[in-house]
């Protein structure tokens, strides 16, 4: 059975006080709450990182992750964080290709693939996301446009180091607007992935491959969406920021 994931990206919100109640509330609800085998992941600010991993130490249902790493081992690079350095703190998962970082810093496929590779060499597990504008969704393009993303980032992998991989569909037009995709919509392109994903593999591997929601996901939406066939979880922004919304969010996998 695949992994059930329920991720949160914090973005670039919440001051390092903050951040640790906020994180701490999740951890006890999560302990108190949480019944299944589903992974709770919290994509926080890197200078919050280190003291999570302290602080989330021993609940076996909470991972820490960045929300970015640079696509080089080291060097002059001011003002990057490597992923040798997040390993180095404990961090086990990293957001990759956010749309927001397609957006605003010109990340390409071209670099998201040099960034998958050095994250699965030090054994980061990627979050990689996937999605179409608006504009490419009314224009009838969004398959072709998840096709090449998810082709020319990630299909050049083995199917060993594809295996190790999550994926996220966050539709740009979804996120942040409180516009969820319906649940049709959001399933039908995570079929369409999973079978992009059997034709460049093997059906083994797109069976195993855990592809989460992402957009304005909350706790009235969450249940009908993970409901999906091919919904394995969710990518949370907003609602990740209220320690309540987000566990609600996680608890869809109790039932
Ligand atoms: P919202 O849940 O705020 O729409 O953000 C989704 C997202 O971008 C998660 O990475």
């Amino acid at each position: 059975m695949r992994k059930k994931i329920v991720a949160g990206n914090w973005k670039m919100n919440k001051d390092y006080k903050e951040g640790m109640s906020l994180f701490s509330e999740v951890v006890n609800m999560v302990k108190d709450e949480l019944i299944g085998n589903q992974q709770v992941v919290v994509c926080a600010p890197y200078i919050h990182l280190h003291s999570l991993v302290a602080l989330g130490k021993g609940t076996r249902q909470v991972s820490v992750g960045a929300q970015n790493a640079h696509q080089e081992e080291s060097g002059a690079f001011t003002g990057e964080i490597s992923v040798g350095m997040l390993k180095s703190v404990g961090v086990e998962y990293v957001i990759l290709g956010h749309s927001e970082r397609r957006q605003y810093f010109g990340e390409t496929n071209e670099l998201l693939a040099k960034k998958t590779d050095i994250a699965l060499k030090h054994s980061l597990k990627p979050i990689f996301c996937i999605g179409e504008t608006l504009a490419e969704r009314e224009s009838g393009k969004h398959f072709d446009i998840i096709k090449s993303q998810l082709a020319e980032a990630t299909f050049h992998l083995s199917a060993e180091d594809f295996a190790k991989l999550v994926i996220a569909y966050e539709p740009v037009w979804a996120i942040g607007t409180g516009v969820t995709a319906s649940s049709n919509q959001a399933q039908e392109v995570h079929a369409f992935i999973r079978k992009e994903i059997a034709i460049q593999y093997h059906q083994a591997v797109a069976d195993e491959t855990t592809i989460l929601y992402g957009g304005s996901c909350n706790p009235k939406n969450a249940s009908e969406l993970f409901a999906q066939p091919d919904i394995d979880g969710g990518l949370i922004g907003g609602a990740s920021l209220k320690s309540r919304d987000f566990v609600d969010i996680a608890k869809v996998f109790n039932s």
